[in-house]
């Protein structure tokens, strides 16, 4: 951690002192001298961390000399970003963009001397921590720490054969058979021997074993799939909480969130909807071994009025569990993997596109490496996935003597393959990391909330400025390459957006950070009254749960946290923040209060100076935003998302000159976006723009013209009230970097004659990957644009309802994923939709469609298409759903060889036509393997 910390605060007094050396600034601020001291004692001692890093797994004393180390950096880097933003505060209010150094007098006849005292006690600051650091290097003589010999990481150096966007998720499962076997003839047994309706399996073994992965495997089996009604899988982990669990499977069930906090009623919820079902229930993580807790939950009389034949499956670290819940009879406990098997698994990994000889050159070292893995799947994957990058003899046999591998005190034998994992990696990537450990277990990451939260903590620099988001993009790369990320989801179109982290890595990173970072429960009462020890002001990142409503009173455990850089609340309901609150929390960086019940935000929040990242995402009492937000100068990333009341943002926004992030979308009451906005050059993400004309305090949608930057996803509302020509100034044909967009007209029944020039002038840039236009009056001519957009992934377009021909998209050489819905005049589709003319020669027409959907067509009757071309040749989905008047479909789908989903509803003619075994066309689809018709 130090390591990774002291990089990056060098790298940053590089550039401060570069920057600052100036005359006039040296002579205010006296400091320049103690910055270039401090910075070469540093530097100095930076040589020597990675040793003492690996010293302190088991010395206590170098431990506390790291962190009388960290300590002072920490502050020193408080320091120099008050420095830096008094710095920017000056470029706001003299409107200018070149730095400006207060001298004496200009000072003075600015009349603020204030000022001068200001800078005067930073450079006070400076001086006494130079002084601290003193003594701290010093006493690094006493540990006869080794000077590293490699220069450093530098993640430059480090070789790539893999694409890296193959992320390793290997939910493969190596020498567990004979377990899969017994887990499935289990839960599809037809009836129970031992009489019970209903049956308990827990699977058993320690940490790292891959009882999830099972567990998976079985759950996700298609017979399994196909033998329970239902399906419910809960991620239990500690503490045991019966109303947590009540309600995620309650919500499992619904597919909806549930607002009951009541055990009864969630109970009461649950048995109505699997009574005579047969379910499947699988506890993820089970570790409570007290009985009360268990029959609380009362799953045994809920699971009586299942079917039978439903069971419970339960994963846990302990055979205690299994005696709990009586049910030893069917544990099945997951040993080690035998040394092939792990073998196998590694070898999966580390030698993934690799050449064959280099198998064998590398075959005898990574057996002896995987004897060390103990039979322990987690930590083959990890060394798998550490070797995979190590190209030289020298560096396995590095791995297989490592120093990690003699240290006792670590304290599971899993973190130790771990470890090896985590030093291997470049002291950037390393925080970014060890940051996870302010989530709880088992959460659902968000890659791109993940990347905003490093960048507020500054965790993303780079020496080539490369952009921020782009380092962020990488470090979450490495992170999954290298295992320490799973579960990976992806959106349609197979992007990364979340993903997880195995519970023994987050074991992992909690033992890493055990000081820095705390998550404490304010609910319960051990939780809140716990000491924090050593102090709280060693706490860097609190996470609070449970905090009860009324003003934000921290638990007294957290009475001394007043260095906290990272704040967040979850499921709590605070009303207002004190002052005093306020105090504790200004060294902060990054504050979540998203779900609260602010009424309001405090004026003192101004003082936050460091804040970069606000989420008030989800506050339903909060109506404005206060004006003294827009003093948070290096305020980055601001998230309002569904602040249903908020009615108005601070006129002086465009003070927040290093705002990048604007997250406003399901603000239903916001009337407009301050004007302020539009001088926001650095803006990249808006997320949603209505629309509103006519109010002079309003940001106009010609205003995002400057704001090239833009990426991500933009949606538009209520286009239709504005005209042709305020659209041509938005620019949006250069805005590279935007990827969705969605735009949303106003729908009615009048025509709206103006949308089709609205939509001729939103003409995106070819980049663009995913576009949706709803409620358009316009015709699909207006759309020649679409032709352009060569790397269109995803189209959707719905309720165009004068609009009586498709659009040309055949030769979109990227589309996936289309759906047409609504079109209530379009009676044919056929050759114009394809987008040929008459004589050409096409070659193949939607050459990468997959998903194809139809929806409520009242009025089409007609899909001709000519035959003897190559058609829709990768479509593998296709739904028709209301389209009661369409006659036949296209000869061509019968075809296609890929077509595996064909759904047709809400159509009688075709319903007929198609019906299973007895319709007429029937032979024509009866080869694809998954046809609905209803
Ligand atoms: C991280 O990933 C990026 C691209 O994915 C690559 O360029 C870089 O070398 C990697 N660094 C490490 C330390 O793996
Ligand atoms: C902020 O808190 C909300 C819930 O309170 C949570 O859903 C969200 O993921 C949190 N965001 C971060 C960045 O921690
Ligand atoms: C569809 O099936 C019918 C009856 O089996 C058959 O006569 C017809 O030729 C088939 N059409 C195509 C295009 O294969
Ligand atoms: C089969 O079709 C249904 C309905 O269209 C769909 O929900 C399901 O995912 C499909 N199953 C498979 C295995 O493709």
């Amino acid at each position: 951690m130090a390591e990774a910390l002291i990089s990056v605060l060098l790298e940053q007094l590089a550039s401060v002192v570069y920057q600052h050396t100036n005359e006039v600034v040296k002579l205010v601020l006296k400091a320049d001298k103690d910055v270039k001291s401090f910075s070469s004692k540093l530097k100095a001692i930076h040589g020597v961390l990675e040793d003492a890093e690996k010293k302190q797994v088991t010395e206590a004393r170098v431990r506390d000399w790291l962190q009388k180390l960290k300590d002072v950096s920490y502050e020193m880097d408080d320091v120099l970003d008050e420095w830096n933003t008094e710095i920017l505060k000056q470029q706001v209010e003299e409107g200018k963009k070149k730095v400006c150094f207060p001298t004496p007098a200009n000072c003075c006849c600015f009349g603020q001397v204030n000022k001068a005292i200001h800078h005067h006690n930073i450079a006070r600051r400076i001086k006494k921590l130079n002084e601290k650091l003193t003594v701290i290097a010093a006493e690094r003589e006493m540990y006869g720490f080794h000077q590293s010999t490699i220069g450093g990481h530098d993640d430059q150096q480090l070789i790539h054969r893999r694409k890296t966007s193959s992320l390793v998720d290997i939910s493969m499962i190596f020498g567990r058979e004979e377990e899969k076997e017994m887990l499935l003839s289990k839960l599809l047994r037809g009836s129970n021997e031992d009489g019970g309706r209903f049956l308990v399996i827990p699977i058993v073994g320690m940490g790292g074993m891959g009882k999830t992965t099972l567990a998976q495997l079985a759950y996700n089996n298609e017979k399994v799939t196909a033998h329970f009604h239902k399906k419910v899988w809960v991620c239990v982990s500690d503490p045991f909480d019966e109303i947590k669990i009540a309600k995620a499977i309650t919500e499992s069930l619904l597919g909806t969130p549930s607002s009951s906090n009541e055990l009864e009623i969630l109970l009461q919820c649950i048995k109505t909807h699997i009574e005579n079902k047969k379910l499947l229930l699988v506890l993820d993580d089970v570790w409570t071994e007290d009985e009360t807790k268990w029959e609380n939950l009362k799953l045994p009389i809920i699971m009586r009025s299942c079917e039978e034949g439903s069971s419970i499956l339960v994963t846990t670290r302990k055979q205690g569990v299994a005696k709990m819940m009586r049910a030893t009879n069917n544990m099945i406990y997951l040993d080690e993997l035998n040394d092939k098997d792990c073998l196998a698994l590694f070898n999966s990994i580390a030698f993934l596109d690799r050449e064959e000889d280099e198998a064998d050159e590398f075959g005898a070292i990574g057996k002896e490496i995987v004897k060390r893995c103990k039979g322990l799947p987690l930590a083959a994957k990890t060394l798998g996935s550490l070797l995979w990058y190590k190209k030289t003899r020298k560096e396995w046999w590095d791995v297989l003597n490592s120093k990690i591998w003699e240290l006792e005190e670590v304290e599971e034998q899993v973190f130790r393959p771990l470890l090896l994992s985590y030093y291997d990696l470049a002291p950037a990537i390393k925080r970014c990391l060890l940051y996870c450990a302010i989530f709880p277990k088992d959460y659902d990451l968000k890659k791109d909330n993940l990347i905003e939260l490093w960048m507020s903590q500054d965790y993303l620099n780079s020496k080539e400025k490369k952009e921020k988001k782009r380092i962020g993009q990488y470090y979450f790369e490495n992170l999954s390459m290298r295992s320490f990320f799973q579960d990976f989801r992806k959106d349609e179109m197979g992007n990364v957006y979340g993903c997880k982290i195995h519970d023994i890595v987050h074991d992992f990173v909690m033992f890493l950070t055990k000081k820095e970072c705390t998550i404490i429960d304010a609910d319960a009462a051990e939780g809140a009254n716990k000491k924090i020890e050593p102090s709280g002001d060693k706490v860097r990142h609190l996470t609070l749960i449970n905090v009860p409503e009324g003003p934000l009173s921290f638990p007294t455990s957290c009475y001394g946290c007043k260095n906290m850089r990272t704040l967040t609340l979850l499921d709590s309901s605070i009303t207002t923040i004190s002052s005093g609150s306020i105090m504790q929390m200004k060294c902060l960086r990054t504050l979540n209060l998203s779900g609260n019940m602010l009424d309001e935000v405090p004026k003192k929040i101004g003082e936050l100076i460091h804040l970069r990242y606000m989420d008030l995402s989800r506050s339903r009492n909060l109506k404005e935003l206060s004006e003294a937000v827009c003093d948070l100068y290096n305020l980055q990333t601001l998230v309002l998302v569904h602040c249903y009341e908020l009615e108005k943002l601070p006129k002086a926004m465009g003070k927040l000159i290093n705002l990048k992030h604007l997250y406003v979308d399901g603000c239903h009451m916001l009337e407009y976006l301050p004007k302020g906005i539009g001088s926001l050059k650095s803006l990249q993400v808006l997320d949603c723009f209505h629309v509103c004309e006519g109010d002079d305090e309003a940001l106009k949608f010609g205003d995002l013209g400057i704001m090239d930057q833009l990426q991500g996803s933009l949606k538009i509302g209520w286009l239709g009230k504005v005209d042709a020509s305020e659209i041509e100034k938005a620019q949006l044909g250069n805005k590279e970097h935007l990827s969705h967009l969605k735009v949303d007209f106003l729908g009615g029944r009048e025509q709206r004659k103006g949308d089709s020039e609205i939509v001729k002038a939103l003409q995106p840039h070819q980049n663009l990957e995913s576009l949706s236009i709803l409620w358009c009056h316009g015709t699909t001519e207006s759309l020649y644009w679409i032709k352009s957009l060569r790397n269109l992934r995803k189209l959707y377009l719905d309720g165009w309802r004068f609009c009586e021909f498709l659009p040309p998209l055949g030769k979109l050489p990227s589309l996936e994923i289309l759906t047409i819905m609504d079109m209530w005049n379009v009676k044919k589709v056929g050759v114009e939709f394809v987008g040929i003319e008459e004589e050409q020669v096409p070659g193949t027409l939607f050459p990468k469609l997959k998903r194809l959907c139809f929806w409520n067509m009242p009025n089409w009757e007609e899909w001709a298409f000519l035959s003897e071309i190559t058609i829709m040749p990768r479509l593998s989905e296709l739904r028709i759903e209301w389209c009661p008047k369409l006659k036949a479909l296209p000869n061509f789908l019968y075809k296609i060889k890929a077509l595996r989903t064909l759904e047709i509803v809400g159509c009688s003619i075709l319903e007929g036509e198609y019906e299973k075994g007895v319709g007429k066309e029937w032979h024509n689809i009866s080869h694809i393997p998954n046809v609905t018709v209803r």
